[in-house]
C-alpha cells in the first residue's frame, strides 16, 4: 500500500477515534499496520485488563470474536465493536455449551477451567477462566483435591498438568489449527541451522508434547514479546502465529527472529484491516453484545480469573 494512502487512513482513524471517544485494542497477531495504529497491543490477558481500565465509550477490538465477547461481558456499559464478524477461532469452535454440561455430568464434583479461547456460552458453563499467561497460576490456586476439567486446548492443558504436577486434570481434545502446523522436526532442523538461537514456544503448539523438553521458553504471546527484549540471545526460533514477529522486529532491530513455520498464519485474525476499522468506527459496526442471561454467568469465571491473577501478583510482590 503506498505510504500516502496509509497515512491518510491513519489520520482518518485518529479523527474517528476522537469523534467516537474510542480506544483500539489489538492482539499480537494482528497485521503490523493495525498494531501500529492501536492504543494497546497485547495478549488475551493484557487486553482484557486494559479493557477494564479504559474510560473510552467505545472499544474497538481488533482480534478475534471470543476476545471481543470477553470484553463485552466484563464491560457491559461500553460499546464493543469488531471490524469483521468472520474473525472466529478454530479452537473456540471445538467445544459447545452442551458439551460442557454433558462432560460435567460425567464428572460430578469436577470444576471446569476454560481457556479464554471459548465462546461466551461456554464460559457461562465454566467455573474459572484462564489465558496462556495465567493458566498454571489459576490451576495452582484451585484446591488440590478438586478434579479439573480443562477445556478446550489439549496442549495448553498438557503443559499445565506438567507444571502443576497434578494428575487430576482431565483434558478436552481441542486444538488450534494454526499451532498444529508447527512441527517438531521443523523446529529441530532450524535449531540445527541456528545452534545459538533460543526456541520460544506458545503452549498451544501441536508439537508441544514432543518439544516441551528442548524449548527454552514456553510463553504467552505477550510473555514472548517481553522475553526477547531482555534475553541476551541474538537469535530466536519463534513457535507461534507469525503476526507476533512484527512487534519483536520493531522493538529489537538488531536481533533475528525466525518463524518456526512460515505458514502458521491465522486467517481469522487477518480478517481485520485498516479499511474495515474505518468502516467500523464510521458506522458503529459490528457491535458485540451478549444476552444478559449468558453474560451474568460468563462474568463469574472471568472475574475469578482477574482476581486470582491480581492475588498471585500481590503474593509475588510480597515475597520479592
Ligand atoms: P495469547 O493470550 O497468548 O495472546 O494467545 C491467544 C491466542 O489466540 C493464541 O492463539
Ligand atoms: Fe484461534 Fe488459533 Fe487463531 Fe489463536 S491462532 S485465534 S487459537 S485459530
Amino acid at each position: 500500500m503506498p505510504t500516502q494512502i496509509y497515512d491518510t487512513i491513519q489520520d482518518e482513524i485518529a479523527a474517528l477515534k476522537q469523534k467516537r471517544n474510542a480506544v483500539i485494542l489489538a492482539h499480537n497477531y494482528q497485521v503490523g499496520e493495525i498494531q501500529d495504529i492501536a492504543d494497546f497491543v497485547g495478549d488475551s490477558l493484557r487486553l482484557a485488563q486494559q479493557a477494564q481500565r479504559t474510560d473510552a465509550d467505545v472499544i474497538l477490538f481488533s482480534g478475534v470474536l471470543f476476545m471481543a465477547e470477553t470484553t463485552s461481558i466484563s464491560c457491559p456499559d461500553k460499546t464493543v465493536l469488531v471490524p469483521d464478524l468472520e474473525a472466529g477461532c478454530s479452537l473456540a469452535g471445538m467445544i459447545r455449551a452442551e458439551d460442557v454440561r454433558k462432560w460435567r455430568a460425567e464428572h460430578p464434583g469436577g470444576v471446569v477451567v476454560a481457556y479464554v479461547n471459548t465462546t461466551a456460552a461456554v464460559k457461562a458453563e465454566s467455573d474459572y477462566c484462564c489465558t496462556s499467561t495465567n493458566a498454571v497460576s489459576i490451576v495452582e490456586q484451585i484446591p488440590e483435591e478438586k478434579e479439573i476439567l480443562f477445556i478446550p486446548d489439549f496442549y495448553l492443558g498438557t503443559y499445565v498438568k506438567r507444571q502443576t504436577k497434578r494428575d487430576n486434570i482431565t483434558l478436552w481434545n481441542g486444538y488450534c489449527h494454526v499451532h498444529d502446523m508447527i512441527k517438531s522436526d521443523q523446529i529441530e532442523r532450524l535449531k540445527h541451522e541456528h545452534p545459538d538461537a533460543e526456541i520460544i514456544m506458545h503452549p498451544e503448539c501441536g508439537c508441544l508434547t514432543k518439544s516441551m523438553d528442548y524449548a527454552d521458553q514456553i510463553l504467552s504471546t505477550e510473555g514472548m514479546v517481553t522475553y526477547v527484549r531482555t534475553s541476551p540471545a541474538r537469535e530466536f526460533i519463534v513457535a507461534t502465529e507469525t503476526g507476533i514477529l512484527h512487534r519483536m522486529r520493531q522493538q529489537n532491530p538488531t536481533k533475528c527472529f525466525i518463524p518456526a513455520a512460515d505458514e502458521a498464519t491465522c486467517h481469522y485474525m487477518k480478517q481485520n484491516t485498516l479499511e474495515k476499522i474505518v468502516l467500523s468506527l464510521e458506522r458503529m459496526q459490528y457491535e458485540i453484545k451478549i444476552p444478559d442471561s449468558i453474560r451474568k454467568r460468563a462474568l463469574r469465571p472471568i472475574e475469578r480469573m482477574l482476581e486470582m491473577t491480581a492475588h498471585a501478583r500481590s503474593q509475588q510482590n510480597a515475597t520479592s
